[in-house]
């Protein structure tokens, strides 16, 4: 099992679009670990974004992502980070496939909806900036028999 960071963007929050995204993730079978809604600070958004500083796009990252409250998620489930990085789509809206979150309900380059956790280092990293260890909670799902074969060792 893996847990993701994912993080609803400003555009998402204000247009509208938590519910649906979300349900996305519900809908595939990842399982709500975590969840909050935050303001980042910029020094936040710079801890977060460390690996891009210096990029010529790093300016204006950060003030889109201070610029009004996000809603920060913990997604757990068998390969979630890779999972949820395909739901994502391409990084930019205007070339996304058409069924990813990026593809289905944007257009822009720089306002793309939604952040995931792109490794099981940068999850580690993230889960821990964005969440204390008991706001992630591991609570039992009464669904989860039908989510995944759990017959054998691991879950399938
Ligand atoms: P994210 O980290 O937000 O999930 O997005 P990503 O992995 O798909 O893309 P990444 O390369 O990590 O870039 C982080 C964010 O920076 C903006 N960006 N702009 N103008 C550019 O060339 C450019 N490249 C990246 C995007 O907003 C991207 O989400
Ligand atoms: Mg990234």
């Amino acid at each position: 099992m893996e847990t993701t960071l994912i993080i609803l963007k400003p555009d998402a929050v204000q247009r509208g679009l938590i519910g649906r995204i979300i349900s996305r993730f519900e809908d595939k079978g990842l399982q709500v670990v975590g969840a909050r809604l935050m303001q980042i600070s910029p020094e936040l958004a710079g801890r977060h974004y460390e690996s891009h500083q210096g990029k010529p796009f790093y300016e204006g990252l950060v003030n889109f992502m201070t610029s009004s409250p996000v809603v920060v998620l913990a997604l757990r489930g068998v390969g979630a980070i890779a999972i949820c990085r395909k739901m994502m789509g391409a990084t930019f809206g205007s070339n996304a496939e058409p069924g990813t979150i990026r593809g289905d309900f944007g257009v822009s380059n720089s306002f793309n909806l939604i952040h995931g956790s792109d490794s099981p280092e940068a999850a580690e990293k993230e889960l821990g900036l964005f969440f204390k260890a008991e706001d992630i909670l591991a609570w039992n799902r009464a669904s989860e028999g039908w989510i995944y074969d759990l017959s054998g060792d691991e879950p399938e």
